[in-house]
């Protein structure tokens, strides 16, 4: 077992150029790219193996992030399930001349341990030690019932942290 702050992983990279649009501004993928790479050394971190990315979800780009900018990444495992890891990445860009910095983007990356046999390894629990990772860490089943639905890997009728989200149980019905 281990906290998120345990695999807490951070990444500060300049946007150079070759990292922009058209537009002069860092490339999406270029960087959806960085916070796979920071949010797989978080995964690997906590369960000390080889992980793939088996999904991406909640990705927002808020701001476009300017050439020149130092944008700063912090990835940390949210909860784990059984070969599963939820990783929360937050990016941040910064003029650092200006003396500007503002958040651009959060995602939730997912990752599945892998033994010497490319077979899904079971990993360790995450303990939260603060309100913020407890918050994290109870939401982590929804989004993970949301994104199996998604995949089709988990029935809707078989969701029960989302039904308790969406339809809680009626309080008349126990009177
Ligand atoms: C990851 C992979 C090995 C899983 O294989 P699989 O046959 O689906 O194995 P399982 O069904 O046992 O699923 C393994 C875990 O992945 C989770 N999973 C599978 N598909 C998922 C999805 N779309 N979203 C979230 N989790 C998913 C399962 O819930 C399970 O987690 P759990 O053990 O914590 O419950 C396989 O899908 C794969 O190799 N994918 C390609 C990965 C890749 O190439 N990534 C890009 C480069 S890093």
């Amino acid at each position: 077992m281990a906290s998120p702050a345990d695999s807490e992983t951070w990444m500060t990279l300049v946007v150079q150029p070759n990292d922009t649009n058209p537009l002069g501004t860092l490339h999406g993928g270029r960087l959806l790219y960085w916070m796979d790479e920071c949010s797989s050394i978080a995964a690997t971190k906590h369960s000390r193996a080889v992980v793939v990315t088996v999904s991406v979800d909640g990705v927002s780009f808020r701001h476009a992030i300017e050439l020149g900018s130092v944008v700063t990444i912090r990835a940390r495992v949210t909860r784990t399930f059984r070969t599963s890891m939820e990783v929360f990445v937050e990016v941040w860009a910064e003029n650092i001349p200006r003396n500007q910095r503002i958040k651009c983007n959060e995602a939730y990356y997912t990752f599945v341990a892998l033994d010497e046999r490319k077979q899904p390894l079971v990993v360790p629990d995450v303990v939260p030690t603060n309100e913020e990772e407890r918050r994290l860490f109870d939401g982590a089943m929804r989004r993970r019932q949301l994104r199996l639905i998604l995949a089709g890997k988990l029935k809707a009728e078989d969701a029960d942290a989302l039904r308790a989200l969406f339809m809680p149980e009626n309080p008349d019905s126990k009177k």
